[in-house]
């Protein structure tokens, strides 16, 4: 596919790394010198061009600019109705996009992670998924949300990363404090998280890891006695209503 970028920042080029070297044709807007030059250097596929010529020359076209910059970015430019349009912008709609980039079509709305580039990452869409799933998978999963309020609420679930990442530091931190090697207490801590997680549904794990008595039922009983789930719930309900 001919596919071009404008914004080309940290999102995109994990995004840009994620699909060369798969036969697409990749352009890239010039305004990030730096990172539009590193990808062209990186991959054999990526073009850098100025913002109209991205658009001439791609027929799938992602936003990765701010939204608050976009208006004014994306008025200056000529869409065609041959354009499909996915925006990784957070901060604006579906609609929004659609109003911006007409008579182009706004197919959807994806929030990658930055394990996109290297493949086995999550993506968050809404929309059709369609073009995302021929783009992007099977190396990454789409994940298709039912409507703007559902994707906000995923916004909100996958924050849960940054806590969980943290508990997993504080235990290696305690472990280092026993241990002579350090470096290889936290490996085997995030290779237990992750390997886990990846192979088993929570319910079920979490069962499996009750044996009363037991290591997991004690810290796990523990944490929750001291306000783990509420905190995190209200945490999260805090971020659905624009708090922190
Ligand atoms: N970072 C993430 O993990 C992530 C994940 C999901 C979604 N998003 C969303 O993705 C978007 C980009 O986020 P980011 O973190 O990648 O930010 P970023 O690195 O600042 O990327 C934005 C890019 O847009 C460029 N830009 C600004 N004005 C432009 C113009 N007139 N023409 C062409 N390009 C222009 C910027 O260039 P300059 O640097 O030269 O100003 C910058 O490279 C945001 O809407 C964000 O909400 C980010």
């Amino acid at each position: 596919m001919r596919t071009g970028i404008l914004g080309t920042g940290t999102i995109t080029s994990a995004v840009v790394s994620g699909l060369a070297g798969q036969g697409h044709d990749i352009v890239v807007s010039a305004r990030n010198a730096q990172k539009s030059a590193a990808l062209a250097a990186r991959f054999a596929d990526v073009s850098v061009a100025e913002n109209q010529a991205v658009l001439d020359q791609s027929d799938v076209i992602f936003l990765g600019l701010m939204a608050e910059v976009a208006p004014a970015v994306l008025a200056d430019l000529q869409f065609n109705p041959r354009h499909q349009v996915i925006s990784v912008m957070a901060g604006a709609t579906l609609d929004e996009v659609a109003a911006l980039v007409g008579p182009a079509d706004a197919v959807s709305v994806m929030m990658p992670f930055p394990g996109i580039a290297d493949g086995g990452s999550p993506i968050m869409a809404l929309g059709g998924i369609e073009l995302l799933n021929t783009l992007f998978a099977p190396r990454n999963t789409v994940y298709s949300m039912g409507s703007a309020a559902e994707l906000q609420a995923y916004l909100c679930a996958q924050a849960v990363l940054s806590p969980a990442v943290n508990m997993v530091a504080e235990a290696a931190g305690w472990l280092a404090e026993h241990v002579s090697d350090t470096t290889q207490g936290e490996a085997f801590l995030r290779h237990l998280v992750g390997s886990s997680l990846l192979a088993s549904e929570c319910a079920p794990m979490l069962e499996a890891l009750n044996t009363p008595g037991g290591y997991n039922q004690r810290l796990r009983e523990h944490m929750v006695e001291a306000g783990l789930s509420a905190h995190l719930r209200a945490g999260l309900e805090a971020l659905k209503n624009g708090g922190g």
